[in-house]
């Protein structure tokens, strides 16, 4: 095996959010129909919620990418943070208007009112939990006008925080969680990444030994598994341009598996 193969099953770990490398999981596709189902529903407000890199961002970013092509979309990734820019962006989005000044949340809703749509924008609200508890709000009562809808984002522990609050209980329609994979999905993650980018050989490195290992390092979380991959395909192309011989290529070792986790920090020396 070449040391091209290593560099570039190293690059597919890059901790990137693409919708081009999507990968299907049986139990996000599952998720996946449900949500766009959803969006196509006269409701309010979709929550969507799990723990760091469950794939929140990654599905968003898919789900916008697919919805695009047929509707009217948004996709805020990073949070504004500031009131009267938040409106500045939905009026741009929204109405292609553009304020120089100040807009604050009375004048835009009035603007909102007057305002009649054939079709309901979606705005994708990606690491919502930033968002000011006032904001939400805000956000809440434009989801009642019903001139847009809102998918919203965010971390589990804030989620309980966020539907908590008694408003909050009866508007939102929908909350869907994203959970770490199961070590089956894990495999299938993996080898399809790999496979995506031409690299059969390293895909056929990863056996249910090897994975369960992996799985029972990281949990099953995308992000650690990521990190962890990335380190491991780092230390096979050093064995393999200085010490060729101490390494099997055919299967990953989990001694390597075991250095990877410690030197991600995943597990302690
Ligand atoms: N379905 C998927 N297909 C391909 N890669 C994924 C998928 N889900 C997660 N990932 C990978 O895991 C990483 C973490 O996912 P991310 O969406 O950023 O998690 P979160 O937003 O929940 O913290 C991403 O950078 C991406 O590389
Ligand atoms: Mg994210």
């Amino acid at each position: 095996m070449e040391s091209s193969i290593f560099e570039s099953s190293k690059n597919v770990f890059l901790d990137i959010v693409n919708a081009g490398d999507y990968v299907q999981l049986d139990r996000v596709s599952t998720i996946y129909q449900s949500l766009k189902d959803s969006v196509n529903k006269p409701l309010k407000m979709i929550l969507l919620y799990g723990k760091p890199g469950t794939g929140k961002s990654m599905f968003l970013k898919k789900l916008y990418h697919d919805l695009s092509n047929t509707k009217r979309v948004h996709l805020y990734q990073t949070p504004i943070l500031d009131d009267s820019e938040f409106f500045k962006k939905l009026a741009h989005d929204l109405l292609d208007v553009k304020y120089n000044g100040e807009l604050n949340f009375t004048q835009f809703m009035k603007v909102i009112e007057e305002h009649d749509v054939d079709e309901i924008p979606i705005i994708l609200l990606d690491e919502a939990q930033l968002y000011s508890g006032s904001l939400m709000e805000k956000i809440r009562l434009l989801s009642d006008t019903r001139k847009m809808k809102f998918v919203i984002i965010l971390h589990k522990t804030e989620k309980e925080d966020l539907i908590a609050k008694e408003h909050f209980q009866t508007r939102i329609w929908e909350t869907i969680e994203l959970e770490n994979a199961s070590s089956t999905e894990l495999k299938t993650y993996i080898q399809k990444k790999l496979m995506k980018a031409n690299c059969f050989d390293a895909a056929n490195m990863f056996g249910n030994k090897s994975v369960n290992l992996i799985h029972k390092l990281t949990n099953g979380n995308y992000r650690d598994t990521n990190k962890l991959l990335y380190t491991l395909f780092d230390i096979y192309l050093q064995y393999l341009e200085n010490d060729r011989s101490k390494i099997n290529i055919n299967q990953v070792s989990n001694k390597i598996i075991e250095m990877s986790a410690i030197q991600t920090g995943l597990i302690d020396a």
